[in-house]
C-alpha cells in the first residue's frame, strides 16, 4: 500500500511534532505508550476506507483519561494534529491522519467499568470492542442493540464518534439513541463529562447529542454510559424473495403500515444477490430472484413470531413475492443472515469499489436504487445496492471493473455526485451511518445550506479554536 502525501499542516495553522516533542509525550505514556515504528505508523495510517493511507508521526496509546488529557494538553500547546482512533474500521476515512501528527488510539482503554443492573446501564471505556461489551451484558439477559457490521472488531469510541448503526437500527435506533452520558476530553486537555445515568435531562443544550457523531472533531470521547434493555425471548429470521425491485420496496412500506415492527429489514438487489452467491451457497428458492428482503422479528414467543412471519409472507405474495424462507433455530438464522452480512466482502472481492452510504425517506427506496443505477450507467459503471431498507439507508457500491484507474476516478466521482444530487432531491442525505469523514466532505454542501455549514464550522471553532482535532474532516476545503 502506498501512503499518500499528507495535507500541509501549516496551511491549517498546525505543525508536525518534532523529536523533542515526541520525547515529552513518551515521558508519561511510557515506551509502549508512544509508537513510531514503521509497522505501527503504516497500520494506523489507514482505516477500512478504500485503500487510502496517510502516515502519522506517532501513535499515542494512553491507558487512562488522565493520560488522554495530558496528551491533548501537549498536542494543543504544540499545535500538532490529533486524530482519535478506535479500531479503524470506519468507511469514510474518519480515522485517517490526513495532516500527519498524532494518532490518539483508545485501544488500551478497553475496560467495562460498571454494569449497573438497578439502572440498566453499562459504563465502558472507548476502547472496548463492541462485541465484547455485548457479550458481557448478554450474560445478564440484557442487550445493547446497536450492531454495525464490524461489531467483532470495532470499538465503542469509534461507534460513538460516528454514531454508527447496523441492521437493528430499524427497531432500536442508532448508537446515539443509547447514550446517556459521556466522559470526554476537550482539545486543550480539559476533561468534560456530559449527561449521566438520567433517562431525562433537559438542563441546557444537549452536549451529549452534539458530541455523538462529531467524528472526532470536537472532543475525544474516553468513556460512555449506555442504556440497556432486556434481551428479547424469541427471534425469527425470514427471507422474502421478489421478482421485481418495486415489489420489494412496496413490501417494506406496507409492512410498517400494517403495524409490523421488525428488528431488521434488509434489502439485497440483483447485483448484491449475484455477488454474495459467489461466497455463500444460496438456497434454491432464491435462484433467479431480483430482490430479497431479510427480516428479523423479535418478541416474547416463538408462536407469535411464526404467525407474524406467515402474515408477512402473505403480504409479500400480494405484491408478487414468492415463498418465504423461515429460520427458527439460531444456526439456521445465522445461515440466512450470512446471505446479507457477506455481501460487502463479496462485492469488495470482485472489484475496486466506492461506497456511497445513501439514505432517503423509506418510501423513496425504489427511487434510490433507480437513481443509483442511472447515475452509474451514465458513466458506464455498475452499481450494487444493499442495506438497511427499513431505514431507507442503502450502501451503493460503484464498481471499477476493468476500467483504467484515471478513467475510473473521473467516472466514479461524476456518478457519485449525480447520485447524491438525486438523493438530496428525494429528501435524503449523503450518509446514513458511515459518516462524512474524509471521503464524503465535498458533498456536505449538497446536504446542508450555507447557513447550516457556517454554524457547524462555528461550533467546531468553539470546541477546538486551534483546529487540532481531526483536521481536514467533515468540512469541504473553504
Ligand atoms: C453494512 C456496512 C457496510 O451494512 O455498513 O454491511
Ligand atoms: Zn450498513
Amino acid at each position: 500500500m502506498t501512503a499518500l502525501p499528507p495535507l500541509d499542516p501549516t496551511a491549517l495553522g498546525l505543525v508536525r511534532p518534532d523529536a523533542p516533542g515526541l520525547a515529552r509525550l513518551r515521558e508519561f505514556l511510557g515506551p509502549d505508550g508512544l509508537r513510531t515504528d514503521a509497522g505501527a505508523l503504516e497500520a494506523h495510517g489507514r482505516d477500512e476506507t478504500e485503500s487510502l493511507c496517510f502516515l502519522p508521526d506517532a501513535i499515542a496509546l494512553p491507558r487512562s483519561t488522565g493520560e488522554v488529557s495530558r496528551t491533548l494538553a501537549l498536542c494543543h500547546a504544540g499545535r500538532w494534529p490529533v486524530v482519535p482512533r478506535g479500531a479503524g474500521t470506519g468507511l469514510s476515512g474518519g480515522a485517517l491522519p490526513v495532516a500527519g501528527g498524532i494518532v490518539l488510539s483508545l485501544a488500551r482503554m478497553d475496560r467495562i467499568r460498571e454494569l449497573d443492573l438497578a439502572n440498566l446501564t453499562v459504563t465502558a471505556e472507548a476502547g472496548v470492542v463492541l462485541a465484547d461489551l455485548q457479550r458481557r451484558v448478554d450474560e445478564h439477559g440484557l442487550r445493547y442493540p446497536p450492531d454495525p457490521a464490524s461489531r467483532e472488531s470495532c470499538r465503542l469510541g469509534g461507534n460513538l464518534a460516528e454514531n454508527s448503526a447496523g441492521p437493528r437500527s430499524c427497531k432500536y435506533g442508532t448508537t446515539g439513541d443509547w447514550v446517556l452520558g459521556l466522559e470526554t476530553v476537550l482539545a486543550d486537555g480539559t476533561p468534560l463529562a456530559t449527561g449521566g445515568k438520567n433517562r431525562k435531562d433537559v438542563a441546557g443544550y444537549d452536549l451529549t447529542g452534539l458530541l455523538v457523531g462529531s467524528e472526532g472533531t470536537l472532543a475525544v470521547i474516553t468513556a460512555a454510559t449506555l442504556r440497556l434493555v432486556a434481551r428479547p425471548r424469541a427471534t425469527l429470521t425470514l427471507i422474502l424473495p421478489f421478482p421485481a425491485l418495486d415489489a420489494a420496496a412496496a413490501a417494506v412500506a406496507a409492512l410498517f403500515l400494517d403495524g409490523h415492527h421488525p428488528a431488521a429489514c434488509e434489502l439485497l438487489e440483483e447485483g448484491a444477490i449475484a455477488a454474495v452467491a459467489r461466497l455463500v451457497p444460496l438456497p434454491a428458492a432464491l435462484a433467479g430472484q431480483v430482490a430479497l428482503l431479510l427480516v428479523e422479528l423479535d418478541g416474547d414467543e416463538d408462536e407469535a413470531l411464526l404467525d407474524e412471519a406467515a402474515a408477512l409472507e402473505e403480504l409479500a405474495r400480494g405484491l408478487g413475492g414468492g415463498e418465504a424462507l423461515v429460520a427458527r433455530e439460531a444456526a439456521e438464522q445465522r445461515r440466512l443472515w450470512e446471505i446479507r452480512s457477506k455481501v460487502g466482502e463479496a462485492v469488495k472481492q470482485g472489484s475496486v469499489y466506492k461506497e456511497a452510504d445513501a439514505v432517503v425517506p423509506r418510501a423513496a427506496l425504489a427511487e434510490l436504487v433507480r437513481a443509483a443505477r442511472a447515475a452509474a450507467a451514465r458513466q458506464g459503471l455498475r452499481a450494487v445496492c444493499y442495506g438497511h431498507a427499513g431505514d431507507g439507508n442503502l450502501h451503493v457500491n460503484l464498481l471499477q471493473g476493468d476500467l483504467p484507474d484515471a478513467l475510473w476516478r473521473e467516472r466514479r466521482d461524476a456518478a457519485e455526485e449525480e447520485l447524491f444530487r438525486a438523493v438530496v432531491a428525494l429528501g435524503g442525505s449523503i450518509t446514513g451511518e458511515h459518516g462524512v469523514g474524509w471521503t464524503q466532505r465535498r458533498y456536505l454542501p449538497l446536504r446542508h445550506a450555507p447557513a447550516a455549514i457556517a454554524l457547524m464550522r462555528a461550533i467546531k471553532r468553539t470546541f477546538d479554536p486551534a483546529g487540532i482535532l481531526n483536521p481536514g474532516k467533515i468540512f469541504p476545503d473553504p
